[in-house]
This record gives structure tokens, sequence and C-alpha cells, in this order.
């Protein structure tokens, strides 16, 4: 049988295999099962009832911040035995797990990866994950999140990249390749990598009130040009699959909508991987009324373009007699199970379908991916204020360790960890004394407000922990109020008052509001939710080994009435918009992250002046570190068309570069800019490029001002 032979090219073999498959044959690649882990008598026939294309590891739909037991790889190699034996055509099962940021070792929440504003470590970090999970027997992981947010109310803005289309596209490309690493001439990924998936197709960030799950509505316009780009980066870069949202978007649930899935996914971008259905949403078409009962959900679904079906049983029940009684074409189901086969063919399933023990043993050492980590995490942190405490003094003798985040494990981790995988991560507590032996660490064993206070009062600086719990971010988690849990305010607001200099540490999911700490803060760290290494990373930052340079993914609003909240708003037609009450300028803007050096951005030139269309510039600044110590700037370039036919941002992103200096050390940085960074979606979604002045700014943030400009003939 040619479809068995690994010397053929990926297409050779799925034209092989799909003329000899049954109906249910068919059918069944279109379906991914959920198989409870304590039955195991019930899985063989459960499989010959329902069909067995995927199964999905998780155990539970809200999966992230629940403690679930994880299929091992004995589990594994037993279901992918009886889909390779007791199957007529033995076509491999893939099997599918949410590894969000990490598998083992836990990488830093999304959102904080994404501060890095480095895309060659997040490649690196997704490929550590890609590395654990192919040796586990995991071919697949519901990563990266794409979702663009305007809202941190809305929990799983910890999940994806930030606010900005051209970061989240770069972010994308570079989690892709760290998934899928690189196909060979035939076709095939490398072993070691895994399928990724991008995810939630489309708008599912942009929910009403910030309340997960629920109703957006984004202009065709936005759509394209503020929530498509990331995802078109992702169908460019070769992601294998793609997860069609929960959420109505405009009128249409995103996983019943022919338009967002055939018409603009897989016609006009040309992604020819698979569409998988989120969670039961194929089913819950029924609860948004647009179907009547499951028939009509498998067929409004599987018409609109989501080739499998997670989890819940309409294509299992109803496909067969859809297609018996003409009302979806054979061509239809073909394209689907085509599209599936290829994923499965090019991660070489075929080929090797099962996890190797041995292999799986030999990442018992994780050192390597602990050191990455340690990298990573602490180029994920952001700088907010420093007055000059920062690093901590040589001479320092007694630190005064305080907060509800000094004895943190669990929450360090963030949402999205399967807890029985996870390596426990050292305390804030443990990571400071390992690094600081011969200081003197005072803490608070009972966490009491009072004790703080006078422990406080005995030290030379008072680092102070706070955060939120990883319980309060990820799905179905969005929270109505941005400040921190109740008492922390007060708690920094009481230990200021002993005068001694305060280092503020937050661990969070999201941007939670800083407005009332900030003012009794000398200095402030981000840490997010930062992972396994988190607490040894911050503590290199804090001892000054590391030198900040993260810069803020999103926007940090003063209160919640600013949301929705980002830097890339457009022009309006009267003064900039107010409030009588609340400055509109945020509290921090997009962009921005301080470091212990000081950069200085100048002499910015453009080149040339004048171009025709389909021509590029190039924008060069000079970049010096003006300060003592050595460190890192994420210069960043920001492009406006002065006048277009739709209502474009002010200003975005179209480049950015982390660059590392010496003191007294200066550099040339240079952006080219082409058509696809003056381009937009224009009139009837049409990608225009239309002549006229642009300008351009080069800064440490989105709020740069050092300007240059050129003209588009
Ligand atoms: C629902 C979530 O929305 C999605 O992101 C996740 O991949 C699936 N559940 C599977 O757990």
């Amino acid at each position: 049988m040619k479809y068995k032979n690994p010397s053929l090219s990926v297409q050779e073999r799925v034209n092989d295999l799909l003329p000899r498959m049954t109906l249910e044959e068919k059918i069944a690649q279109c379906i991914q099962i959920y198989i409870p882990p304590d039955h195991p008598g019930e899985i063989v026939d459960r499989i010959q009832a329902v069909g067995l294309g995927s199964r999905i590891l998780g155990a539970v739909s809200l999966a992230g911040n629940v403690s679930q037991r994880t299929a091992g790889i004995e589990d594994l190699n037993e279901i992918q035995r009886i889909a390779m034996n007791e199957f007529r055509l033995g076509i491999p099962v893939i099997h599918g797990l949410d590894v969000i940021h990490g598998l083992r070792v836990i990488f830093p929440i999304p959102l904080g990866l994404a501060a890095t504003f480095d895309p060659d470590a997040i490649q690196k970090t997704y490929n550590i994950a890609a590395e654990e999970c192919f040796r586990l027997g995991i071919h697949w992981s519901f990563a990266p999140m794409l979702d663009i947010a305007h809202d941190p109310r809305w929990g799983r803005i910890v999940e994806g990249f930030g606010e900005d289309p051209y970061l989240g596209a770069k972010m994308a490309v570079a989690a892709i390749k760290g998934f899928q690493g690189e196909l060979d001439e035939n076709g095939y990924q490398s072993q070691d990598h895994i399928l990724a998936c991008a995810k939630h197709y489309i708008g599912y960030g942009s929910a009403e009130g910030g309340r997960d799950y629920n109703t957006a509505e984004i202009t065709d316009h936005t759509l394209r040009n503020i929530y498509l780009p990331p995802f078109r980066a992702a169908v460019q870069a070769g992601v294998g699959s793609v997860m069609s949202a929960f959420e109505d978007l405009n009128g249409e649930p995103a996983s019943g909508s022919r338009y967002l899935l055939t018409d603009l996914l897989k016609e006009e971008l040309g992604f020819n991987g698979f569409v998988i259905s989120d969670w039961a949403s194929v089913a819950e078409l029924i609860h948004h009324r647009v179907a009547a009962n499951e028939r009509e959900a498998a067929q409004i679904a599987f018409d609109a373009g989501v080739d499998m079906e997670m989890v819940t049983e309409c294509y299992a029940h109803h496909l067969a007699d859809l297609v018996m009684e003409g009302i979806i074409s054979m061509e239809r189901l073909d394209d689907a199970v085509r599209r599936i086969l290829t994923q499965k063919f090019q991660l070489g399933l075929f080929d090797h379908p099962y996890a190797d023990v041995q292999k799986s043993l030999e990442i018992r050492d994780l050192s390597a991916y602990h050191i990455a980590a340690r990298e990573v995490t602490a180029r994920s942190m952001v700088l907010l204020k420093n007055n000059g405490i920062l690093p901590l003094p040589g001479d320092v003798r007694r630190i005064a360790l305080i907060g509800p985040f000094v004895n943190q494990r669990r929450a360090l981790l963030g949402t999205w960890v399967n807890d029985v995988l996870a390596d426990e991560p050292q305390t804030l507590e443990e990571a400071l004394r390992a690094s600081c032996p011969d200081v003197e660490i005072l803490t608070a064993p009972n966490g009491l407000m009072d004790e703080m206070i006078m422990i406080a009062a005995e030290a030379d600086i008072v680092l102070l922990a706070l955060g939120e719990s990883n319980a309060r971010n990820g799905e179905y988690n969005s929270i109505a109020s941005l400040n921190l849990p109740a008492g922390q305010e007060e708690l920094a607001q009481a230990v200021a008052g002993m005068g001694k200099p305060l280092a503020v540490l937050v661990f969070a999911g999201r941007p939670v509001t800083l407005t009332r700490i900030l003012p009794h803060a000398d200095a402030l760290l981000y840490a997010w939710h930062p992972g396994s290494m988190g607490a040894a990373a911050a503590v290199d930052i804090l001892l000054g080994k590391v030198n900040p340079a993260g810069k803020l993914p999103v926007t940090f609003p003063r209160g919640e009435g600013q949301i929705p909240v980002h830097y890339n708003h457009k022009s309006t037609g009267r003064d900039h918009p107010r409030y009588l009450d609340m400055p509109v300028e945020p509290l921090f803007p997009f962009g921005f992250g301080l470091s212990y050096t000081r950069f200085e951005i100048t002499d910015l030139v453009v080149e040339p002046v004048e171009i025709p269309a389909g021509a590029s510039v190039n924008v060069s600044v000079t970049v010096t570190n003006t300060g003592e110590c050595k460190g890192e700037e994420v210069v960043q370039c920001y492009l406006q068309d002065c006048v277009s036919r739709r209502t474009r941002p002010e200003r975005e992103l179209k480049g950015f570069q982390r660059i590392a200096l010496q003191p007294g050390e200066s550099r040339r940085v240079e952006f080219t800019l082409g058509p696809d960074e003056m381009s937009y979606y224009g009139a009837g979604g049409s990608w225009v490029l239309e002549p006229g002045a642009f300008k351009v700014w080069i800064g440490n943030d989105c709020k740069a001002s050092l300007e240059g400009s050129f003209l588009l003939k």
C-alpha cells in the first residue's frame, strides 16, 4: 500500500489513502473524542462507535486552573495501538493537549512572553515545549492563542500576545516555527516537533464587557486590520491547524460562519491545514439558537468549514446521513479529510506512531530547559518605575521580604498548567535566600499586616511582593475590577509609611491597576505570572545580574473606566476624546519599560524620502547607551499613513529590534518599511497601497517623538 511508504511525498500518500476510505472511515477522521482516563474497558467500544481521528487529553472543558490527571505514555501508546492495529487502514490517532506556555518546565504566561519583544526567544521557548510534548507522545498543542485584546478584565488576555497586530503576528510566527519546525522537501516535519493550532479564530478577545464567551461586534474593517494580522501571519508561516472560536461575531457564531472559515481563512488567506472547533462549539450552535438540533449544528459547522469537531458528537451522529442525503457533498468531506490526513503524514505519525519510552526518559533531567526558562523569564519582566533603588546595592544588609507572593508556588506558574506534570517552582523567598546567603532576610511568618510593618521598620530596604492568583485568570475567569485583590493596596500604603526604600513586585496575569500603588513605590517590577523559574529570574533582576528590558505588550489603564484601551486608536473629527473625571492617557503606554541604564535615540534618517509604489524606505536611528551598565533596548518603529480613504490608527507599530549595548556604545539601527507595512485592508476588504505622505517615529515606546516622513508616489 503506497500510503505506508515513507519515501513518498506527503501529497502522494494522501492521494493514495483517501480513495481507499469508506464514508465511515472518512468521518472518523473528523472527530476528536475525549476518553475518560478511568474507563479503559470502554475505549475500544467508544472508538468503534464514534471514530478516532483525534483524542483530546484535557479532562475538563475549563482546563487551565484545575489539577487533572494527564494520560501517561503507555496509555497514549495503547490507544495508538488500537488505531493502528484494530482498524482496517491503520490510520494513527493525533493526541492533542493544551500546552500553552510549557509542559513540565513552565515559561511565563504568553502575555509575558510577548513582553520580551524577542521572537527568537519565543521560538526557542515553543521549541522546548514541542520537544517535551513529542517525547511524551503528545502530537499537537492548542496554541498559540492569537486573540488581540483591548480589555484586561477578560481573563484570557493572559494567554495572548497583547493588543498589537504587528507584535502579535511576529510572536505568532515565532511560536509556530518553534512548535512545528521546518518541512523537508517531501513535506515532512522533523522529529521533536508537533502541530500548532492558531486560536481562537476570530474576534474572541473582543467579548463584550470582557466577559468570556460573550458576543462580539467587530466591523469588517477592524476585523481585517486589527484582529486578522496574527492569523494571516500564522497561515503564511504554515500553521497546520486553526481553532474556531466560541463567540457570536457580527450575528454569526464563529464556529458556524462560512464567511470567516471558508471564504476568508481557507480561500482568501489560502489556509491549507484543518479547522478544529473549540470544545463543544459545534453543539453550542444550538445554544446560540442558530441550529435547532445536533444534526443542524453538524450541517452548519461542517458546511462553514469546521473540519474536526472537538468533544461533542454532532459529526459522529449525523455527518453520514447528511452526506448520504446529499446535504453535505462528498467533495467537502474529502476536503476535510485530506486536510487532516496531510497533517498526520506531515507529522510523521504514520511512520512513528508510538512514543518512545526510552526517549521520554531522556528528558528527566530538565536542567538545560531550566536555564533557558530563567533567561527568557528575566527577559519578560518589565521595570515600570525606579527611583534608583534597584538594582539592590551591594552593601544592603537587611531586606524585608513581605507580601502575599513571598511564598507562592502554584500561583507563579499562572493559568494553563498541567499541574501533574509541571515542576514545582521555587518561592521568591527561597530564590532570594539562595542568591544572597550573606544578607539577612526578614519575613513575616504569619503573614499579618502588623508583622510586616514591624519588619519593614527594621530593614534597609523593603521588597513587597503583590499579585493575583492564577485562578483569577484564564478561561471563564473575567473580573470587573482591575484592582489587586483586597488589602494589597492598603498594605503598600502602610508599608510605605515606614519611610524605607520600597521595591514592589507584581505577579499577575493581566494589567492590574497600579494607580494607587505606584506613588508609594520607589521601584516597581512587573513580573507577570512567570513560570517555573520566575522567582529566580525576578531575583536576577533585583540583584542586577540581569538588566531588565521587557516592554509592555498591552496598555496599562489607570482604571476600568478607560477600557477598551489600546495605543493604536484612530484620529477623531473633533479634539482628542476626554473624560471629565480621569485623564484620558493611560498609566503606562504600550511598549513602555525601563532599564538600569539609559538609552538615547537620535539622528533619524529616512532614505529615500520619495518612493514609487512597491518600493521600500529605510529608516534608521543611532541608539546610544548613555548609562553606566550594559543593557538591552527594544527600539520601536511606528508608522502613520497621513491621509487614507478609510480611517486608520494614529500610529502603528511596524518594526522593533531588541539590541544589546555596552555603556557608552552606539549603534545604527535600521528598519525597512515596504509595501506590506504601508498597506491596509480598505474598501470591500481589498488590500490597498495608497499613494501619499507617511510619518514615521522611532523611540522606546509608542509615545516615540523622534519623527521623519516620506512620500509614496
Ligand atoms: C476551550 C478553550 O477555549 C480552548 O482554548 C482550549 O484549547 C480547549 N478548551 C481545549 O481544552
